[in-house]
Order: structure tokens, then sequence, then C-alpha cells
């Protein structure tokens, strides 16, 4: 475990990294790399998160191969990117932060449009985004994959990125080696859990190889799928301990599967509207239009939403643990140290608001003036991921958020938006 003082602003170490305190910006995809490359844009988001005080901030999702990615806007790791990656490191540790990647494939949600193939997943399924069906990968493809992401930890490293995140949860390539759900195979790859985790390790193996025993990995994983015949609690318990042994530094757990019960890892209002607003093509308005309130569930926002499990996880494990979902003010922040969570990780709050963090170490906040309207997610595919509701106020003139002053603190209730 990192050294636990109990207070969320003592420094803090992953690794052979050692950071200013315990507060990650986690990642959320930005839609800032147009063609897959670095923009200034994306420099200049997390410049501003690193401005604001975090330890860490977590640029989202890069794909390690062509065939991983959803979208033509998303990251691509490959010698291109690291000018640009370098440039995002150096601002980031200017302001004193220091910066993850988060390393993923997206396996059978890979667009077909973008990848020009079939997606590849552990088993042949159907791919509602991209109407196609995947393509069950051979042991061939996963020493490939397992190859791809060795290479992309090595090339952040050499970009002067600090630490990855390899992504194992949201029903990504490596959360579909892990769902029974969508492992289906018969071979030595599918079945037990045993069996299930034999890539995915393979995967942490050859990544630890490739940067070195104390080069920060963290690892997003799942707590639940969300649904009945995914991954639950129990099997996650043993991921989150095979995951120590083959050499993670920490791991993220979180819930959820973007193909399947996409709000569960964050939880609050559906913005539907919004969405459909971004699609492009009017088949996938009108999809979404009349199918989106089937598909999209809800899921109420409370603080702290993924605590009861994650503390089965604390029990299971030594390594250090980062506490994430609906962590939105000072409260939960020390909650979570008290509970023996080495780290926080924030997304809403600080889209919302960069500067929460400074806020709340100078006492003029306690608690994120975001309302998980979760219209930010929408933003993401139109133009960059921001708070609309924080740049109306400011275009309002009412400051530059809507963060609850000290002496109006209270509660979080659970959204009444949807
Ligand atoms: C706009 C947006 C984009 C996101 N993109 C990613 C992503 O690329 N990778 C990922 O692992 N999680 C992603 N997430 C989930 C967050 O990392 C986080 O798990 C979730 O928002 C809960 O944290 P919060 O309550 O602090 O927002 C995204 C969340 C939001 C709101």
């Amino acid at each position: 475990m990192a050294d636990v003082t109990g207070d969320i602003f003592s420094p803090s170490r992953l690794g052979d990294l050692l950071m200013r305190n315990r507060v990650i910006k986690t990642a959320t995809f930005e839609g800032m790399c147009p063609d897959g490359m670095v923009s200034d844009a994306l420099i200049e988001h997390h410049r501003r998160m690193a401005a604001g005080g975090v330890a860490m901030t977590t640029v989202a999702y890069c794909s390690v191969s062509l065939e991983g990615r959803t979208y033509g806007h998303q990251m691509l790791m490959g010698p291109d990117l690291l000018p640009g990656l370098r440039r995002l490191s150096d601002a980031v540790h200017q302001e004193g932060a220091t910066v993850a990647i988060q390393l993923g494939h997206c396996g059978h949600f890979a667009s077909r449009d973008v990848i020009g193939q079939e997606p590849i997943a552990p088993s042949r399924v159907f791919n509602l985004y991209g109407l196609s069906y995947s393509r069950p990968m051979t042991t061939g493809d996963m020493d490939r994959v397992a190859g791809d992401f060795a290479r992309a930890a090595s090339m952040a490293r050499e970009a002067g990125v600090d630490a990855v995140e390899l992504h194992y949860g949201h029903g990504y390539l490596l959360s579909q080696f892990l769902s029974p759900f969508t492992n289906r195979r018969k071979d030595e790859h599918g079945g037990s859990l045993e069996n299930r985790l034999r890539f995915p390790l393979s995967v942490l193996r050859r990544v630890r190889g490739a940067v070195g025993p104390s080069y920060p990995v963290l690892v997003k994983m799942n707590l639940s799928d969300g649904f009945r015949r995914g991954l639950q609690l129990l099997e996650a318990v043993q991921v989150a301990r095979a995951l120590e042994e083959a050499g993670a530094t920490a791991l993220v757990p979180s819930g959820g599967f973007v193909s399947k019960t996409p709000l569960y890892m964050m939880r609050g209002a559906v913005p539907t509207w919004e969405m459909v607003r971004v699609q492009r093509g009017w088949f996938r308005k009108v999809g979404l239009t009349l199918f989106g309130r089937l598909f999209v569930q809800r899921y109420p926002f409370s603080e702290l939403f993924f605590l009861r499990e994650a503390r089965e996880i604390r029990r299971a494990v030594a390594l250090p643990l980062v506490l994430i979902g609906g962590v939105c003010s000072r409260a939960s922040m020390d909650r979570a140290m008290a509970e023996g969570f080495d780290f926080v990780a924030m997304g809403r709050a600080l889209i919302h608001d960069s500067s929460f963090l400074h806020r709340v170490r100078r006492g003029e906040t306690e608690r994120s003036g975001c309302d998980q309207c979760n219209r930010c997610i929408a933003e993401m595919d139109a133009g960059g991921v921001r708070c609309p509701c924080a740049d109306e106020a400011r275009d309002q003139g009412e400051g530059h958020t809507r963060s609850i002053e000290k002496e109006d603190a209270a509660p979080a209730k659970p959204s009444t938006t949807m």
C-alpha cells in the first residue's frame, strides 16, 4: 500500500513516482484528437487539470492499435504521436503534476468504418454500434495485441508520460475476455475464471516486462459488469488478486459495460437529446431517438457509488487502490482515505471545474457543483469534452462555476433531471 496518512493532500507514491497529493483526474475521453493525434486543445485541457492541483491527470483512451478504435478522433499510439505526447507531458509537469495515459483496445465495438476490417473479440458478438459481427481472436491475434499493449506502454514512457492505465473494464477488449457474457470460448481462454484471465494477465505481464519493475502500471477493472450474466463482484475480487500478482502497481475498481449498461459507471441523468444531437447520420439519430431509452438504463447517482463493492477489493489486496465514482466533495475524499484507499479519482467534478481541488484546499468550497446531468458525455463528440452547465453559468456572469460554497454545503441528492 502507498503511505496512508489519512490526508488527501499528503504526498504519495506509485512505484517510483512521487506525487504531491492523492487526487487523480480520471480518464474521460476528451474527443480532442483529430486524426488520432495530440491537439493544442488536448494539451491545454490537461495543463488546466494539472494547474487545478491534482497529483496526476489521465489522458483518455489511447488505442494501442488501429483495430482498437471506435472513432477516428480517438488517440492512436505510434511513433507519430510521440512529439505531441511529449509536449503534453512537459505542459503537465510544468504545473507540478504527473501524467498517465489510458491504454486500451475496444474489441468488438470497434467501428468497422474506422478500422476497415471486422472487429476482433474473444467470441463472435453482434456490435450494435458498428452494426457488424466480431471475429473470434486466434492465439496469434492475442500475441499481437499483447505486443501492441507492451509497445504502446514503452512509447508512452519514452514520451515522458509518468504512468499507464490499462483498460480492463467497461466492456473493452480485456473486459470482454473477463466477462462470461462476451467470452463464450471453449478453449483455454474461456469458461473458468482462470481461463478468462489468461489473456488479460499475459497483457499485463508483457507490459510489465516492457516498462520495468517500478514504472507505474495502473489497471482500471470492473467490480461488476452491471447485468445478470456479466462479471460479478465475487469474481472481480479474484481478478484483483490475480492482477496484483501479475505486477499491477495500483487498481482502479469501476464497473459497467459501455455496450450494455453505459451509465452504470457514472450514474445520474440520461442525456438522450444531447446524444441525439451529436450523432452523425439520420439513421443513428432516429435509432437513438426511438430506442435510446430502451438501451440506456437509469442509475440514480449517489456519492461514492462504488464504495461498498470497492471495500471488498480493499480487503482482498495490499496494493494501492484508487476509489472512483461520485467523489465530489471534501467529505467523500476524506471518507475514501479513512476507508483505507490510497487515492481518489474524479471525472465530472473536474470537468465541471478544473480548479475544484484548489478551491477545496483553500477552504473556499466543500462540494462540486456538478449535478450529474451528464451532458459532458455528448460534448466528447461535439468538439471536445466540457461542462455545458459551467460554460452557461460563466456566460451568464455567475462566476466560474456553480460549486456550492462552504456555508451552503449539503448532501448530494439523486439527480432529478431525468
Ligand atoms: C465525459 C466522460 C468520458 C469518459 N470517458 C472514459 C474513458 O475514456 N475511459 C474510462 O475508463 N472511463 C471514462 N469515463 C468514466 C470515468 O472515468 C469515471 O469512471 C466515471 O465518470 C465516474 O467518475 P466521476 O463520478 O468522478 O465522474 C468517462 C466519463 C465521462 C463523464
